[in-house]
């Protein structure tokens, strides 16, 4: 998501300005005579290809420049300000400190020059507050600095939070898009679409009720798991042997994916569930798992089994809020799978977002114009008297001991 700092609507920003220790300020200007923009208007990892600041007049602010020495993109660190991009007069192209490309004019009309600095990776680095300075001369050639307001950027999180103009009482309703009516869901793909939200891309993920294993990317950003409360098992691993360190994750998975209090371990889950049907379509069919939700029968040409995780006896106190399991202590994971086809041919599932499905028949399914890894998790059960065990149709796991290892596959 991208706010501005200060805002008193979705469209207004106040400028505000740090001043920068530089030889001669001129900074007296409520108003800036430059701007820095961000394109485009919302900025998400998965959805962005790339991100352009670019810094250059703003005409209808005066300026008193009218030559222009040096301009400068700069983003704010711990220490103060970290330089982004630079041009001056006297070296032909602009360098830039980052994994950004520059490009610059600042030669000529004073009303045209620009310095701007463009991501083809969007990552954290792409994200903080910018700001903008120009350094001239004015007309009896005495040294004049210039700025921009600085700029927040920030990564859209939730299309919803984006939708502005939504009714209070459609916006007090949020949390649980799955209460929504379906005059409330047009209200916001309307929103949605007036600020250009890839609108086309919010329902593409097939139909029935579901749910994914989430990774540390997020959700696939799609209606169908927007709205409800945040999903997960925060599961109670052996934590009687601290020499045992098999709980274990592949880098796909959060940090927070492992914790541990006092002696006690935990495996923490977050799941991606649908809430709502917004599409009806068919799963193509392949080789691959997801997870069963409660209440539902798994899409169709999907057949349902089971997991058992056999889950800490001493001083349990894992926790969970999900419909994929049946309880929190020593839960089924319930699971839909299909046996469709060779996981080898390229199957279509919407693209716009990395997701996870879980691995079945020893291969990863192929997705058309997604690149896959194989990844996994790996929880440390009971010890005394394992238990773990795995009913009719399960996705790929692994158990030599008191330890499960689920095969994943990571599609981006
Ligand atoms: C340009 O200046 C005007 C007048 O101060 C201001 O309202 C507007 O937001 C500025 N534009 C940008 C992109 O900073
Ligand atoms: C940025 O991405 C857009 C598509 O989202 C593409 O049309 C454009 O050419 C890209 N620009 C650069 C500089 O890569
Ligand atoms: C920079 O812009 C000026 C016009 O403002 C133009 O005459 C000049 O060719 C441009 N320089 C480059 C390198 O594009
Ligand atoms: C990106 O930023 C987030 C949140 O600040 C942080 O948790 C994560 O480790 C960062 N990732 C990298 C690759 O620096
Ligand atoms: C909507 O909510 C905002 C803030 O919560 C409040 O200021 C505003 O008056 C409300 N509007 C209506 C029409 O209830
Ligand atoms: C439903 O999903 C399919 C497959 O992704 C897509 O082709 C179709 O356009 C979607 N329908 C709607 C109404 O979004």
């Amino acid at each position: 998501m991208i706010r501005h700092r200060l805002f008193v609507s979705f469209l207004i920003f106040l400028v505000s300005h740090l001043c920068l220790a530089l030889p001669v300020q001129d900074v007296s200007h409520s108003e800036m005579p430059f701007r820095l923009t961000v394109t485009p208007e919302f900025v998400s990892r998965h959805t962005t290809n790339n991100m352009t600041l670019r810094c250059e007049r703003n005409l209808s602010v005066q300026t008193k420049m009218v030559e222009i020495s040096r301009i400068r993109i700069l983003k704010q660190s711990a220490s103060g300000w970290d330089l982004i991009a630079e041009k001056r007069d006297n070296v032909d192209f602009p360098t830039v400190t980052r994994a950004a490309v520059a490009s610059a004019n600042i030669s000529g009309d004073i009303t045209n020059v620009f310095l701007q600095a463009t991501w083809d990776n969007i990552e954290n680095d792409s994200f903080g507050v910018f700001t903008c300075y120009a350094m001239g001369f004015d007309v009896k050639a005495y040294p004049v600095t210039e700025s921009s307001a600085e700029i927040d950027v920030h990564e859209t999180q939730s299309l919803v939070a984006h939708a502005g103009g939504l009714s209070n009482a459609t916006h007090s309703k949020l949390e649980d898009l799955v209460k929504w009516n379906s005059a409330e869901i047009s209200e916001l793909k309307r929103n949605l679409n007036r600020v250009n939200i890839f609108l086309d891309s919010l329902t593409q993920w097939p139909g029935g009720y579901y749910a994914l294993l989430q990774p540390k990317t997020g959700c696939p950003v799609d209606l169908a798991f927007f709205g409800g409360t945040h999903k997960f098992h925060k599961i109670h691993t052996e934590s009687q042997s601290s020499s045992d360190k098999s709980d274990i994750y592949s880098s796909v998975f959060s940090s927070k994916t492992l914790s541990s209090q006092g002696n006690n371990n935990f495996f923490n889950l977050e799941f991606c569930e649908v809430t709502r049907q917004f599409n009806k379509s068919n799963w193509p069919q392949g080789s691959f798992c997801i997870h069963k939700v409660h209440h539902y029968s798994c899409p169709s040409g999907f057949t349902d089994g089971r997991v058992y995780i056999d889950t800490e006896n001493i001083d349990f106190s894992g926790d969970a809020r999900n419909n994929v399991a049946d309880t929190v202590h020593d839960p089924y994971f319930y699971f839909c799978c299909q046996d469709g086809g060779p996981a080898s041919e390229p199957i279509q599932l919407p693209t716009s977002s990395p997701f996870l499905l879980y691995r079945y028949g020893g291969e990863c399914q192929s997705i058309q114009g997604m690149s896959v890894s194989e990844e996994f998790i790996q929880i440390n059960t009971e010890l005394y008297r394992n238990d773990d065990s795995v009913y009719v149709t399960h996705p790929d796991v692994d158990r030599p001991g008191s330890v499960i290892k689920f095969h994943l596959c990571y599609y981006k």
